[in-house]
């Protein structure tokens, strides 16, 4: 049995001010004993202050992006290990507004993967298809070059979480019905099999994610292959997060 995880993608979101009034109300609503990971990605100037408001609880951090050097003339850049440091657990690798605003490909997320395992972070790495790629059925085909351009057996597979966002899904209200995610994460599940062998395969976790709400959760988490959630923009009001773990807790019953 997979533990769910649910992680919530504040993107650019949220001042200090903004942040510390959100994480008060997470902590206040927050069950600790619910047999799900949880975590926030904050953008980086959140990192290090939100990892204090953290502390004691069940609540973890994580990165929404880092560079693939531990250091350097890299301007504007942060590192794995600064990250790291600052107190995540996570990183969010190949987002696809990574993908689509910053042209972030197969080489660049292959080596940034590589250099979060390496520098102790656990990586969340986003797939997923556009609509186009959907309506010409190119979508496991797709998803397919996103995880072999990027994923190998050398990988720790036990650090290492799948997160299949459809583009079309995220930030646009419309959701992947239950059928068409279970169908795109048992296809990845079988992927990442070829890649880290079937128990390995079993053992890894897959969020779903795409304008996961409190009212669409449940169906989504009973999914045999979706082990949690990614979550934008209810992971920006404490109540919605929280009815969204509650549901991946109530799915692993
Ligand atoms: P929304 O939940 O706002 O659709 O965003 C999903 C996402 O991109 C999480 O990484």
């Amino acid at each position: 049995m997979r533990r769910p995880f649910v992680a919530g993608n504040w993107k650019m979101n949220n001042t200090l001010t903004e942040a510390r009034a959100l994480m008060r109300e997470l902590r206040e609503q927050l069950s600790p004993q619910a047999a799900v990971d949880v975590a926030v990605c904050t953008p980086h100037t959140l990192l290090y202050p939100m990892g204090r408001e953290i502390d004691g609880t069940a609540i973890a951090l994580g990165a929404q992006n880092c560079h693939f050097e531990p250091s350097g003339a890299f301007t504007g850049e942060v590192s794995p290990r600064m990250i790291k440091e600052a107190g995540c657990t996570y990183v969010i690798v190949g987002h696809s507004e990574r993908r689509q605003h910053f042209a972030e490909g197969g080489e660049i997320l292959k080596r940034k993967v590589e250099a979060a395992l390496q520098a102790g972070l656990d990586v969340i790495y986003c797939i997923g298809e556009t609509l186009e790629q959907r309506q010409q059925g190119e979508t496991e085909a797709v998803l397919d070059r996103q995880m072999a351009e990027v994923l190998h057996g050398g990988l720790d597979a036990g650090r290492l979480t799948v997160a299949y966002e459809p583009v079309w899904a995220i930030g646009t209200g419309v959701t992947a019905t239950a059928e068409q995610a279970q169908a795109s994460h048992e296809f990845v599940r079988s992927k990442l099999a070829s890649i880290f062998g079937a128990s390995g395969a079993a053992k890894m976790r897959i969020q779903y994610g795409g304008s996961v709400k409190p009212g669409n959760a449940a169906e989504l988490m009973a999914c045999p292959d979706v082990d949690g959630a990614l979550v934008g923009g209810a992971s920006l009001v404490a109540g919605d997060f929280v009815a969204i773990i509650a549901a991946a807790a109530a799915a692993s019953r």
